[in-house]
């Protein structure tokens, strides 16, 4: 053990000034450590708001680009798409999810003439595109497993077909990564890289979300047949295992600033790049106590961001991307 004693050692010598404080920092959050997941609607004009997620909106396809362009101005390497379907084109299958001229195809298609060098990814579940809410098909009442991995690779090869670079399985059905890879692989497209969503609890987090996605009241019952229990740590260790043997070039954690300690031991035990999926609810807890003057919104943003690098991430989604990327840029 080194000497750690008083008078000696005195820790706050190294906090004394801005120049030691930056030399001794042990992480630091850049823009390239950011992705920003935008909301899609269906129609023309102005975006709307989201309610529950002050300061994010939903864009419309012709206002895409004008949308994205400050991101990629900013430098921010990718965007994550989630499409609020239209009622009518919602069913029990999904349907639409395998339509190649559905939102994130169409957007996908329109960013990628744009902004070729801007990352995509796209979101693989079916919970956008059902009437029920849940991210696969139902049969006898419950999410069935392996008939919607048939629904989920067709989906994903209408997106990375479309221009997505990253397909981002979110459904958490056993098995799906293998059969996505499978799906990618014999269409051709093995530059398609898979970012799973490994370790993903049901949460209660994700409520602004629905309400981004149109899905308030859709969701019958919770998802706790398919997603993670928050009381289970080991579990998570073995969900990221079989995804990374199944062929994922990265995984995520999620929700984000709760589950820290999964992120850690996630990569205290693999080499795989690792990311946080900081959700909706956690956006809208730190912008609603912002709002009300009860914690700087800003500087609550940046630490919770730096948390996960300091746990160990690669990177994290996050609906602040451009505003931390702004922050960056600004206190440079
Ligand atoms: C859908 C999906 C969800 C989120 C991302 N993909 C919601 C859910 O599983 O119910 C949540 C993202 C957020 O809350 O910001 N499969």
């Amino acid at each position: 053990m080194p000497d750690t004693r008083f008078p000696q050692t005195r820790l706050r010598r190294n906090r004394h000034d801005a120049w030691t404080r930056r030399l001794v920092a042990e992480h630091a959050l850049s823009v390239d450590d950011l992705i920003w997941p935008v909301f899609l609607r269906e129609g023309t004009g102005e975006a709307s708001a989201v309610a529950s997620m002050p300061g994010v909106v939903r864009a419309t396809l012709d206002g895409l680009a004008a949308h994205v362009e400050p991101a990629v101005r900013l430098g921010i390497p990718a965007i994550a798409f989630f499409p609020a379907t239209d009622p009518a084109k919602k069913d029990a299958e999904g349907t639409e999810a395998t339509n190649p001229n559905n939102l994130v195809c169409s957007a996908a298609r329109l960013i990628k003439r744009e902004f070729p060098d801007l990352g995509l990814i796209g979101d693989v579940a079916l919970d956008p595109y059902t009437n029920h809410g849940h991210d696969g098909v139902i049969r006898d009442g419950y999410v069935a497993n392996d008939e919607t991995l048939a629904r989920l690779t067709a989906q994903a090869r209408v997106q990375a077909e479309a221009g997505i670079d990253i397909i981002a399985p979110s459904d958490m059905m056993d098995g799906r990564v293998a059969a996505i890879r499978e799906t990618l692989d014999a269409a051709g497209l093995i530059h398609t890289r898979i970012m799973s969503y490994a370790a993903k609890y049901a949460s209660a987090f994700y409520g602004p979300f629905r309400d981004a996605l149109g899905n308030l009241g859709t969701l019958k019952g919770d998802k706790k047949t398919s997603q993670m229990d928050p009381a289970n740590s080991d579990e998570a260790l073995r969900e990221v295992g079989m995804d990374i043997a199944e062929g994922a070039d990265m995984i995520m954690i999620k929700p984000g600033m709760p589950y820290l300690d999964i992120i850690r031991r996630v990569r205290e035990r693999f080499e795989v790049p690792t990311f946080a999926y900081q959700v909706s609810g956690e956006y809208a807890m730190i912008q609603a106590a912002a709002q009300n003057g009860w914690i700087d919104g800003d500087r609550a943003m940046m630490e919770s961001l730096m948390a996960f690098k300091r746990a160990g991430c690669q990177g994290v989604l996050t609906y602040f991307a451009p505003r931390a990327a702004e922050y960056l840029r600004a206190t440079r």
